[in-house]
């Protein structure tokens, strides 16, 4: 090397390390892709600030890093889905997505970020195949598959010697996982179910279906229903008269979050889920403090994903000390991270989901409370997921 071309790389060197330097300065730019409007709207406002609760209580920073938030609302529209990440993947270059609610949209998130590579964080939508066939080091869930929290309470049911099971939820990916989820446990435990009534999402008209299931008379009826039209839904059984006879059972999403505005009607419900409002752990009870005081209002479990879905990107941001470049050190430390989280200590599996405890809850006022552990970490069976 000569004299010449030795300070020319060193130049060369310098420039590049100060440019990496610079850009580890500059704020990790981080796209919330979320529900602000219909009936997911709560949940989208819960997850954004349970993220944004654990970005403060770092000082808002992850690794040392400023964050900026870019924010889309997705509307729950799948028709919308690519078009929208499109916005904050391109126009927004942002390091890492963070959504959605509905799982049909998040199945067109899962596909742009595999596409783009994009880190993606899922801090609710529980979709099989995002972390089944669709599975990719780059996508890790904060939240669950649609398959936990339905297959623990097909179980508890089949357990409590319940029979004859009509399920009724929305005709989408969610819904029809979770009734499936339901089935598969319940009638591994002896049951059967005879009938899934369903209607389009977001629909609320319940009543020809609340008829049927009148006429049928099971022995017990599984719901997935979530936000605004679990709301509805939990308070027209009860206007029916059906809670009086007809036990009703769900994935707890049908009573999270939901319970202030359903009152009387969801006395006594059991649900299982991933949380419970009164897990009394020093944990739980300081997140659920911090929560009320910045929100002034009680966390749920889409508060709890969001919090969890800040402290995986947190895991991977702190294993590369800030360097987005290092994206193998990111993925692999936001798939070995345990999350202590409000829930209960969770592992990520290989697939990228939540290996957890399911709750058996019973509402009781305005809180889920817990009945003891349904299933003890319950890990997704990622059927098709191949890495
Ligand atoms: C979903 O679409 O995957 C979904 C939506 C709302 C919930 C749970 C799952 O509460």
């Amino acid at each position: 090397m000569t004299f010449k071309t030795a300070i020319a790389s060193a130049a060369v060197l310098c420039i590049a390390s100060f440019g990496a330097q610079a850009q580890n300065k500059a704020p990790v730019r981080i796209g919330l892709m979320l529900p602000y409007t219909g009936t997911y709207a709560a949940l989208g406002n819960a997850i954004e600030n349970g993220f944004k609760l654990y970005v403060q209580e770092q000082g808002g920073k992850l690794a040392g890093r400023e964050i900026a938030y870019f924010k889309v609302d997705d509307e729950s529209d799948p028709s919308k889905a690519t078009d929208n990440v499109g916005k904050l993947i391109k126009r927004d270059n942002v390091d890492v997505l963070v959504g959605t609610v509905h799982s049909g949209v998040a199945l067109g998130m899962a596909k742009a970020a595999r596409e783009s590579k994009t880190l993606l964080i899922i801090p609710n939508a529980g979709a099989d195949a995002i972390t089944g066939p669709m599975c990719a080091p780059n996508i890790v869930r904060s939240s669950f598959s649609n398959w936990q929290p339905a297959y623990a309470m097909g179980k508890v049911a089949a357990e409590k010697g319940l029979k004859r099971a009509i399920t009724i939820t929305w005709n989408y990916a969610a819904g029809a996982e979770s009734v499936k989820g339901f089935a598969e446990a319940f009638e591994k435990g002896g049951g059967k179910v005879i009938k899934d009534l369903n209607l389009p999402f977001p629909g609320v008209e319940f009543q020809a279906l609340l008829t049927e299931i009148a006429a049928q008379k099971p022995d017990v009826v599984y719901a997935f229903f979530a936000g605004g039209g679990a709301v509805k839904f939990v308070k027209d059984y009860a206007a029916a008269g059906l809670n009086k006879s007809i036990p009703l059972y769900g994935a707890g999403f049908l009573t999270d979050g939901t319970l202030e505005a359903q009152g009387d009607s969801a006395q006594g419900m059991l649900t299982t889920l991933h949380y419970a409002d009164n897990l009394d752990t020093p944990r739980n009870n300081a997140f659920r403090k911090s929560y009320a005081l910045a929100y002034k209002s009680n966390a749920d479990v889409y508060a709890v994903q969001g919090y969890d879905a800040a402290q995986i990107l947190a895991a991977g941001l702190n294993a590369a000390k800030g360097d987005l470049g290092k994206r193998d050190v990111i993925t692999a430390a936001m798939h070995k991270v345990v999350v202590d989280s409000p829930r209960g200590k969770f592992t990520i599996s290989a697939a990228g989901n939540p290996v957890q405890d399911i709750y058996l809850r019973e509402v009781k006022g305005n809180y889920n409370e817990n009945r003891g552990v349904a299933v003890k970490a319950l890990a997704d069976p990622a059927r098709g997921c191949k890495l």
